[in-house]
């Protein structure tokens, strides 16, 4: 089986739920704590072994480019880190998805530099913080069973609406088999409550399903949709990981990412901690805890 060291991450999104300040900063390079959401998925990635990160970016996203063509940014992601001497081996790419038609095209953008081989795609609106690379246990995982994997939570029955949704069922050492994949399902349509994250690991074989499935007229193409027909000839597993995944493509998320980081930091966390706690009480005191 061929190991996973290209990795994907899309990220000319429109950012329209974080307007006005997207009108200036592309939403991945927002920050969380004093790190732009972007170096998170960076970190995560190269912890699982990713060697060639892609990025597909939209061309009014040049700050992007920017920041990520300068060497010395991606080494501070690494800094005092085990793996510190890998960031300046690191290949980084830039792929340009010239209009917004959706995730799937702009996984497709990337088939020429991915080539034939396995790859992970990273969308760093979601922020995974956990003890090892929410990607390196994917990958771990991957490696003993091949196929292609997706990283799952389980979210309330009123949040189908946000995400793919997943029909499952339970296979060997805790893992999900796919049975069927659906884009954003009304509480009445979710085949279940495991949801996707924003973690993939799949086959170049997507990338023929996607250029099958086409954009028709100007419609968005939907990765969920290529993995579901995709699935009729592949094995895809979810993975529910350790670790906690945070919802940076929205507001309150995006807060409580900072919130998580915040406290995590050995230098910050005590003062963090007790404006959380002051919070708290305050609003415990003006009886807001419901
Ligand atoms: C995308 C995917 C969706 C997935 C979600 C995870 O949606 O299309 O299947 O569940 O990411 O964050 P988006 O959040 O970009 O609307």
């Amino acid at each position: 089986m061929m190991s996973v060291k290209k990795a994907v991450f899309p990220v000319a999104g429109l950012g329209t739920r974080f307007r006005p300040v997207t009108s200036v900063v592309p939403k991945e390079m927002l920050p969380i704590v004093d790190k732009p959401l972007i170096d998170y998925a960076i970190e995560e990635a190269v912890d699982a072994g990713i060697t060639d990160l892609i990025f597909v970016v939209s061309p009014d996203k040049h700050i992007i480019v920017k920041y990520l063509s300068d060497k010395g940014n991606i080494e501070a992601i690494f800094e005092g880190k085990e793996n510190e001497n890998e960031a300046s081996r690191l290949n980084i790419e830039f792929v340009f998805q010239n209009e917004p038609l959706g995730l799937g095209h702009a996984v497709l953008c990337a088939q020429e530099v991915v080539g034939a081989d396995p790859f992970a795609v990273l969308l760093p609106d979601d922020l995974v913080v956990s003890e090892v690379s929410c990607l390196a246990q994917m990958v771990d995982k991957y490696g003993e069973v091949g196929g292609n994997f997706i990283a799952v939570v389980e979210v309330e029955p009123q949040q189908t609406h946000m995400y793919g949704m997943l029909k499952v069922d339970e296979y060997l050492n805790g893992l999900l088999k796919v049975t069927a994949m659906v884009e954003k399902p009304s509480i009445e349509k979710a085949p279940s409550n495991f949801a996707i994250v924003g973690r993939y690991i799949l086959d170049a074989g997507i990338f023929e399903t996607l250029r099958q499935q086409g954009t028709g007229s100007g419609r968005e193409l939907q990765l969920t949709e290529a993995m579901d027909t995709l699935l009729l000839q592949q094995d895809f597993y979810g993975l529910r990981f350790s670790g906690v995944r945070y919802d940076c493509g929205e507001k309150v998320g995006l807060l409580e990412a900072n919130i998580a980081c915040f406290l995590g930091r050995p230098d910050l966390s005590m003062r963090a901690q007790k404006v959380v706690e002051r919070f708290a009480l305050s609003s415990l005191e003006n009886g807001e805890d419901k």
